[in-house]
């Protein structure tokens, strides 16, 4: 019998702890996106048996570096990739620290169903007990399976799975560094099988009215978030007012923020500037009109996405509009 050719999986690699590189094997300082793609792929021989792999270096940074630069890149091989009908699925490997940012982004501006994984790892590749090969082998795997198309991008750490929307890193360090804390996580892999516990519920992919071509065309809007603490003055919200676009707030709780705060942000509001309130706390919804008179204030509820999720949701709803119920409909949906 003739041998059945393996799929073609293009892993695209971009850095991160899943690619550093330490000293020693027990050291706690290390070099994030020290190790190109090529010896990342040879930690994990057992690939071989499961895809025929297509490996492309897009960037090499530890992920506090990631820039709309890159992500203009890794958008545009993306979206090439998944016109490709020879590639079955994109692995993306990727630092933790803005893992959840690059995943959201691209679950607005890939308009294909085409499955979409992206994976990192909390040990560098050179430490005792590393958990980027298996978490890269769950990732290719992943990226092959049927179950995985046409669920937007999806992350797998740990085994665990989850939608690029719910994602959060939610440790500072440490194995268990990722929950979806509002919704749970998508499922988990089994011996190299995704096991689905839900569908994704919100707007992605073929169903965005976002894309690449939108945000090169506006200017890539500048959003900026601004973190509520007591005793938040009004004077560096006016500056920013002065020099972004829109205005994420990272409230306290129900994304409310000090009364001095909330007058400069309804100032911002009146000049033009989109202001959108979301929570500090890490989990829970913003109720629109509840707390806070949005609709009155020219506000926009974040709903459940957090303050980063938010500022890129704002950066793309301002290349269609400015007004604030028509950004309040994107928040409703995406
Ligand atoms: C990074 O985000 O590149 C550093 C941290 C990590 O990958 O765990």
């Amino acid at each position: 019998m003739p041998e059945r050719a393996l799929p073609v999986i293009a892993v695209l690699a971009t850095g991160g702890t899943i690619a550093g590189a330490q000293p020693d094997a027990t050291a706690a300082g290390y070099k994030a996106g020290s190790v190109g793609v090529g010896e990342l792929l040879a930690a994990v021989p057992q690939l071989a048996a499961i895809a025929d792999i297509r490996a492309e270096q897009v960037a090499n940074v530890g992920s506090q570096n990631m820039t709309h630069e890159v992500w203009r890149a890794l958008a545009l091989r993306v979206d090439a990739l998944c016109q490709d009908p020879s590639v079955a699925g994109i692995v993306i490997t990727h630092g933790t620290d803005t893992l959840e940012e690059t995943a959201y982004f691209l679950s607005l501006v890939i308009r294909h169903d085409k499955p979409i994984v992206l994976v990192g790892a909390m040990r560098p590749a050179t430490a005792l007990g590393a958990e980027g090969p298996a978490n890269l082998y769950n990732a290719v795997a992943l990226a092959r399976h049927p179950d995985a198309r046409g669920r937007g991008p999806l992350v797998v750490m740990n085994e665990d799975l989850h939608y690029a929307r719910e994602i959060q890193k939610t440790a500072a360090a440490g194995l268990c560094a990722f929950a979806s804390p509002n919704r749970g996580r998508a499922g988990v892999m089994h011996g190299g099988a995704p096991q689905f516990y839900s569908r994704n519920t919100t707007a992605h992919t073929t169903e965005s009215e976002f894309s690449l071509a939108l945000l090169e065309r506006a200017g890539w809007p500048r959003v900026a978030i601004v973190y509520a603490h007591a005793d938040l003055q009004d004077d560096l919200i006016d500056f920013l007012a002065g020099a972004a676009d829109g205005i994420v707030l990272a409230g306290v709780g129900d994304g409310n923020a000090t009364d001095l705060a909330i007058d400069g942000l309804l100032r911002a509001a009146a000049s033009g500037v989109a202001v959108v309130r979301a929570s500090r706390t890490g989990s829970g919804l913003v109720a629109r009109d509840v707390e806070l008179d949005d609709a009155a204030l020219g506000f926009v509820a974040a709903r459940d996405l957090n303050p980063q999720k938010a500022r890129i949701l704002l950066m793309l709803g301002l290349c269609v509009t400015r007004d604030p119920q028509a950004l309040q409909r994107f928040f409703d949906r995406y």
